[in-house]
């Protein structure tokens, strides 16, 4: 599969087959997070994953509720080590590192036959107590994986032209 196969492939997955995640797959998903780009090169992400049933169920509480993250054979909490450093153009370097490190693993997690959705609907202290996260790590995003048991829906997406300008900017 190449890459854009692997794009137009990715949606969201809310409904997840209960089989379990093979080791080697779940390690080609995060070994795509540790090869993506980062500002510095820093690679402030870290990565817990949780399989355990009881843990899904509260980071789905977490999570306010969102089921489909307990009902997910596992759950990748996605975290920031460093927060300080801001790029000269004023913005932090943390949560584009390990925004760009998650959209790998979501376009890897494709081409091993699995879904994810991405999840920022969530309680950071609440995931943070349950995972025994420190107080100075950030937690980015949670993302449930699994084998998809839905099918993709219709893509709702902008044009191109509505979101490609040449040259200057396109006013209206
Ligand atoms: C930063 C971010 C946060 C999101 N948070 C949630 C969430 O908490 N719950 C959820 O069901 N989907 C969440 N989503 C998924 C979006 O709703 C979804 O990506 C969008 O509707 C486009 O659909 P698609 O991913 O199927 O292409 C999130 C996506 C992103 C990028």
């Amino acid at each position: 599969m190449n890459v854009m196969e692997a794009i137009k492939q990715r949606f969201s997955v809310r409904k997840y087959k209960a089989y379990e995640i093979e080791d080697e797959k779940l390690e080609r998903v995060i070994e795509a997070a540790r090869l993506a780009p980062s500002a510095r090169n820093l690679q402030e992400w870290r990565f817990v994953v949780v399989r355990d049933e009881r843990m899904r169920e509260a980071l789905s509480e977490a999570a306010n509720g969102q089921r489909f993250v307990a009902e997910a054979p596992a759950v990748i909490v996605a975290c920031a080590i460093t927060s300080e450093r801001v790029m000269s153009c004023g913005l932090h370097c943390f949560p584009i590192d390990i925004s760009i490190a998650m959209a790998y693993m979501t376009l890897v997690a494709v081409e091993e036959g699995l879904g994810t959705c991405w999840v920022g609907a969530f309680n950071s202290d609440k995931v943070r107590d349950l995972l025994g996260i420190p107080k100075d790590v950030i937690v980015v995003g949670v993302l449930p994986i699994g084998y998809p048991d839905i099918e993709a829906p219709q893509r709702k997406r902008l044009s191109l032209n509505e979101i490609m300008f040449e040259e200057h900017w396109r006013m209206g």
